[in-house]
């Protein structure tokens, strides 16, 4: 575990046991970690991924927390469920994550082992299932090797996964709870611990399975495959070397991945999106961008953010 966890913190991907299933983890406070998770699962979008934490005291000075959703945080370690909660600015955590919204998925595992791996780590872990896009969940160490056969990670052995089914994922409005993802925590069960939850059928509009609000987008205008730049635009996101017209202009140049890397790419994406946000910049140009391997998930998010 200790040599695992090491891996962990050089920004490896490790695949985790839990109760549900097995996850595919890395550092998720490193992008190019979670940006290493996606490629290897081949998601043509930036699903948002749950973190998953040791214990409620690692998530408590990271996010808002109604004294409701502190219930739900404190059922976490007998119950597998998910909650999404509002980040604070001061979250460690990747945008990469969130697919660059304040709103995070976190999850204790029931698991002790897997409790155990995540303090060993001494960050949070960023784990989707370990299976390639559209596959089954893996309820096994073999399971996740058969799925994943021609990525380079490791996996940490813990046997096969008690409920083989995924975690419920819910979301707190006020006193009512939103159910987003039935799954391995029968919401019925809610009673057992006098928690007066009402749950609500009411559709909160928050993001599920890679369906993003528009408020998610960055304030500027993207024009997307530019090859040259239009008079009234002030920004560029570039993507490898610059053709020689882009750089004799006066505007604000910030570069996805200079060596035209896509893992590096996806990890900066968010990042520089907000800062051109920040910066108050309003139009910009996006260079093209090879629609393969995580490049599809780069440009799917950035067809989103230009609409
Ligand atoms: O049991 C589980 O939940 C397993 C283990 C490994 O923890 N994980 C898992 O992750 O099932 P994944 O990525 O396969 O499914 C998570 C689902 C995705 O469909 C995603 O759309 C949704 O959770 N999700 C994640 N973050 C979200 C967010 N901020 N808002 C809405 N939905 C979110
Ligand atoms: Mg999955």
């Amino acid at each position: 575990m200790m040599f695992l966890s090491e891996k962990i913190k050089a920004g490896d991907v490790v695949a985790i046991p839990t109760e549900t299933v097995y996850g595919l983890g890395g550092d998720a406070t490193n992008s190019i970690a979670v940006s290493k998770i996606f490629q290897y699962k081949n998601r043509p979008t930036f699903n948002p991924l749950i973190v998953h934490y040791s214990k409620i005291d690692e998530i408590i000075n990271q996010y808002f927390i109604s004294d409701f959703e502190l219930q739900i945080l404190k059922l976490m370690e007998k119950e597998s469920i998910t909650l999404i909660l509002e980040k604070k600015n001061n979250c460690n955590v990747s945008l990469l994550c969130s697919n660059g919204s304040n709103l995070q998925a976190v999850r204790i595992p029931k698991k002790e082992i897997t409790r155990e791996f995540i303090a060993m780590c001494g960050v949070p872990i960023a784990a989707p299932s370990a299976n390639k896009s559209n596959g089954l969940s893996p309820s096994s160490a073999i399971h996740v090797r058969e799925s994943l056969k021609n990525e380079n990670f490791y996996i940490l052995d813990g046997g096969i996964c008690e409920s083989g089914i995924e975690s419920t994922i819910v979301f707190c409005k006020n006193s009512e709870m939103e159910v987003l993802r039935y799954g391995a925590f029968d919401v019925d069960r809610l009673s057992l611990y006098n928690l007066k939850i009402k749950i609500t059928n009411k559709k909160s509009g928050v993001i599920s399975s890679g369906m993003l609000p528009k408020h998610y987008s960055p304030e500027a205008h993207l024009r997307l495959n530019s090859l040259e730049l239009e008079k009234y635009e002030d920004g560029l996101l570039a993507f490898g070397t610059l053709p020689p017209s882009f750089n004799s202009k006066k505007i604000v140049i910030k570069n996805l991945s200079e060596k035209a890397d896509l893992i590096e790419a996806a990890a900066n994406l968010f990042k520089l999106l907000w800062e051109f946000d920040n910066e108050k910049i309003k139009n910009i140009a996006v260079m093209p961008i090879p629609n393969t391997g995580l490049g599809i998930a780069i440009n799917d998010r950035l067809i989103r953010a230009s609409k």
